[in-house]
C-alpha cells in the first residue's frame, strides 16, 4: 500500500560525472576508446555528450529550478593535468566558477576526484597497474584540494573502484579491456592505496590551510544484493559478493584482505567520514550469472528493479561501519519515464522508513548523458536530453522529484497524481 512519508533531514539532489556530460575535447581514456570503432553500443562519443563544459550555466539554472539541495559532480583529471606533472589553472578556474554559482543558489557541492576516466598519458603508461600510480594520483589530488579546498569540504576520492576493476580488467568491456585476474588484483590494491592516502591528504590540507567547514571524505561504493536462488547457491552467492564488494572494505579500515594482501599499509584506522552507496540492482544467483530475479520489473538495460535492496545494503553497511549514510547514486534507465516516479517513491521510502542516519540522497542522474559502453542509448536522466539539438526536457518524474524536495517527502495528493 502506498502511503505518505517524510524524509526528515535527508538532503536531496542529483549526481553526474564529468566525462559523461562535459563533451568538448580532452585527452582521456574514454575519448580515445570511443574512437576505436565497434567498442560502444552506438556511434556516440563523450566528445559530444551534453556539452556541459559550455552549457554549465544553463544546466545550473535547471538545477536551481529543480530545487536541488545537494549536487555531486566530478572533475576531469585530464583537463586539470593534461600532461604529466603540468597542471592547468584555467581548468580549475572553470570548475571554481561552476561550483561558486551552485553555492550562490544554496546548493551544497560534493566533488568526485576520479570517476572512471584517466588522462591519456596516464592510461598509456599503464594507469593503475603502475606501482607509482598512488603517488601520481596523490599529486593530482593535492593540486586540486589546494586549489578548491576553500570552496569544497566534501569529497568522493574514487567512484566505484569495484566496477572499474571488474569491467576494465576482468570482463574487458571498458578500457583497457583486459581479461586478467592478476592485473585486476593489482589495480584494486593500488586503488585502495589511492583512497587511503588521498583520505589523509585531503584532511591534512584542509586542516593546515584552515579551510572552512567540516571535511567529509569517502568513496562511492557500487553495492548489489546477491540473493541465492536456492540454498545450494549460497556459497557461490557469498563468493561473488566477496569478490565484487568485499575487497573494497579495505578502503574503510585500511587493512587489505586476500587476494589483495593481508597488511595495513597506512596502519589500521578509519578512512571514511560517511558511507557512500551507489545502488541500482541485485543479482539472482543460480550458477554464475549477472542478472536479477526472473519475472521482476526491469529497467531499459534489463536490470531488476529491487527497492528493498537499498534498505538491506544500508543496514548491512551501517552495522559494519557506523557512519552517516550518503546514497551517492541511485537511478533507473527509463527513456519513456515509465518507472521513474515509482522507482523514486519506492527507493526513497526505504530511506524514510529505515531509521538510519541517511544524510544525503543523490539521484543518478540529473540528465540523460553518455552512458559508457552503452553510449547514448541508456536514459538515466530526470531531465531528458536530445544530443543532436542539445535540448533539455523536464520529465514528469523530475516534477515529482521537485515536489518531493519541496515537501521533504511524499504527500497523499502526490501519490494520487504521480503513482496512479
Ligand atoms: C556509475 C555511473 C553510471 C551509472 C549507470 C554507476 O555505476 O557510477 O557513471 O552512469 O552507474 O550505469
Amino acid at each position: 500500500m502506498d502511503r505518505p512519508y517524510s524524509l526528515g533531514s535527508t538532503l536531496l539532489g542529483c549526481a553526474t560525472s564529468a566525462t559523461q556530460i562535459e563533451g568538448s575535447p580532452t585527452k582521456n581514456s574514454w575519448y580515445d576508446w570511443a574512437e576505436e570503432s565497434g567498442r560502444l553500443k552506438d556511434a556516440s562519443s563523450p566528445k559530444n555528450a551534453n556539452q556541459h563544459w559550455q552549457r554549465w550555466r544553463e544546466d545550473n539554472r535547471l538545477i536551481q529550478e529543480m530545487g536541488l539541495q545537494v549536487y555531486r559532480m566530478s572533475l576531469e583529471w585530464s583537463r586539470i593535468e593534461p600532461e604529466e606533472g603540468h597542471f592547468c589553472r584555467q581548468a580549475v578556474n572553470h570548475y571554481r566558477a561552476e561550483i561558486e554559482d551552485l553555492q550562490k543558489m544554496g546548493v551544497k557541492v560534493l566533488v568526485t576526484l576520479h570517476h572512471f576516466s584517466n588522462p591519456s598519458w596516464f592510461e598509456s603508461r599503464g594507469g593503475f597497474l603502475l606501482k607509482e600510480s598512488p603517488a601520481i594520483f596523490l599529486r593530482y589530488v593535492t593540486y586540486v584540494v589546494e586549489a578548491i579546498g576553500d570552496l569544497v569540504s566534501d569529497y568522493v576520492t574514487l567512484n566505484e573502484p569495484n566496477v572499474y576493476v571488474t569491467l576494465s580488467y576482468f570482463l574487458a568491456q571498458w578500457p583497457p579491456a583486459k581479461h586478467n585476474p592478476g592485473q585486476a588484483v593489482r589495480v584494486m590494491r593500488n586503488l585502495v592505496y589511492c583512497h587511503l592516502t588521498a583520505y589523509r591528504r585531503i584532511h591534512r590540507i584542509r586542516a593546515e590551510r584552515g579551510f572552512p567547514g567540516r571535511t567529509m571524505v569517502g568513496f562511492a561504493e557500487h553495492l548489489r544484493v546477491f540473493t541465492p536462488a536456492q540454498p545450494k547457491d549460497r556459497p557461490l552467492a557469498n563468493g561473488m559478493e566477496y569478490l565484487f564488494q568485499g575487497l573494497t572494505e579495505a578502503m574503510y579500515t585500511g587493512r587489505l584482505t586476500l587476494p589483495l594482501g593481508v597488511e595495513a599499509p597506512l596502519g589500521d584506522g578509519r578512512f571514511y567520514d560517511y558511507i557512500g552507496i551507489n545502488y541500482y540492482t541485485r543479482i539472482w544467483v543460480h550458477g554464475v550469472n549477472t542478472a536479477g530475479r526472473p519475472g521482476r520489473p526491469v529497467n531499459d538495460l534489463g536490470w531488476e528493479i529491487y527497492p528493498e535492496g537499498l534498505g538491506i545494503l544500508m543496514r548491512h553497511r551501517y552495522k559494519r561501519f557506523t557512519a552517516p549514510i550518503w546514497v551517492t547514486e541511485n537511478g533507473v534507465a527509463d527513456r519513456d519515464d515509465k518507472y521513474r516516479c515509482r522507482f523514486l517513491y519506492d527507493h526513497l521510502r526505504q530511506i524514510a522508513e529505515s531509521g538510519l542516519p541517511v544524510e544525503r540522497y543523490y539521484h543518478w542522474s540529473f540528465m540523460d548523458n553518455f552512458e559508457w559502453a552503452e553510449g547514448e542509448t541508456a536514459a538515466f536522466g530526470l531531465i531528458g536530453c536530445d544530443f543532436q539539438t542539445q535540448k533539455r526536457t523536464i520529465r514528469r518524474s523530475a516534477r515529482f522529484y521537485k515536489e518531493i524536495i519541496q515537501n521533504h517527502g511524499v504527500t497523499q495528493p502526490m501519490i494520487d497524481h504521480y503513482l496512479r
